[in-house]
């Protein structure tokens, strides 16, 4: 690539597993053209800042600051757009050029959103982003609600963050199986292993210029000169890690992963 390489940010709130997925793949040569210039965490004790600052990526604490109980909406607002002010000098300062949040338990406000139209990327567990997403529906109560409407197929949705709460345009989706005998754990589990894929596939559509925005409406076209292709090709790459890695990173065994990812 002739091209410098796109500044991104990952913004977690706790494990921080995505942001660990989104570096190994650029590590690993899958994911191209994209340098991780930040992790920040809006919690000290998010794992995520102990495991960028481990591997030499730059780790930012910038805590929650939460208005009291009794604050008005308009004060609550106000202290969002208020963190947000701060994360944005933050970016700015590094010259980031695109957001990724995995697992940030904050509702970015315009401040955030308006300074980075259609670059900021959240990833959200389930597919139905329509009952499945939104304000509330986050961790273990997303696959509990996706068990409970006894759905077959559940994934995870990467989209683009606007000033709705889980309801910007969608960019990638990948389904995985829900099987009979699923609890939120082995659901959760099942889906992760999917989302640590198409994180880094998102990403790397948005900066191979292969996504296009008309009437708010995602236009992807990941087949032309072969893009897919050789997509899939790369990723073997981390396929193999997550094969070795398989109990570090889900606790079970390779088989197990590959099972209940492509049954
Ligand atoms: C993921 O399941 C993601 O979909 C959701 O929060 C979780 C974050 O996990 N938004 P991790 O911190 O990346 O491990």
């Amino acid at each position: 690539m002739d091209t410098d390489p796109k500044k991104l940010v990952v913004m977690a709130s706790g494990r921080g597993s995505n942001f660990q997925a989104i570096l190994d793949h650029i590590r690993l040569d899958v994911l191209q053209n994209v340098e991780m210039v930040l992790l920040l965490a809006n919690h000290a004790d998010a794992a995520a800042l102990e495991r960028a600052s481990s591997q030499g990526v730059e780790a930012l604490l910038l805590e929650r600051v939460m208005p009291a109980a009794s604050a008005t909406p308009e004060e609550k607002e106000q202290a969002r757009r208020n963190y947000d002010a701060r994360v944005l000098e933050q970016l700015k300062r590094r010259n980031v050029e695109m957001v990724a949040l995995a697992g940030f338990d904050q509702i970015l406000s315009s401040v955030l959103v308006d300074a980075y139209p259609m670059s900021i990327l959240n990833i959200h567990p389930a597919l139905d982003m329509g009952r499945f997403g939104g304000r509330g529906m986050v961790g273990r109560r997303v696959h509990e609600a996706v068990l409970a409407s006894r759905e077959k197929i559940s994934g995870c949705t990467v989209h683009f963050v606007d000033n709705s709460v889980d309801q910007g345009p969608i960019l990638l989706q990948h389904s995985v199986p829900v099987f009979r005998g699923d609890n939120p754990d082995t659901l959760s589990t099942r889906v992760l292993v999917a989302e640590h894929r198409t994180y880094s596939k998102a990403i790397q559509l948005l900066v191979d210029g292969r996504i296009v925005i008309h009437d708010g409406r995602v236009h992807a076209d990941p087949y032309s000169g072969m893009w897919d292709y050789r997509w899939k090709l790369r990723e073997v790459g981390y396929l193999k890690h997550q094969q070795e890695h398989s109990r570090e990173l889900y606790g079970v065994d390779y088989e197990l992963v590959q099972g209940v990812l492509w049954h």
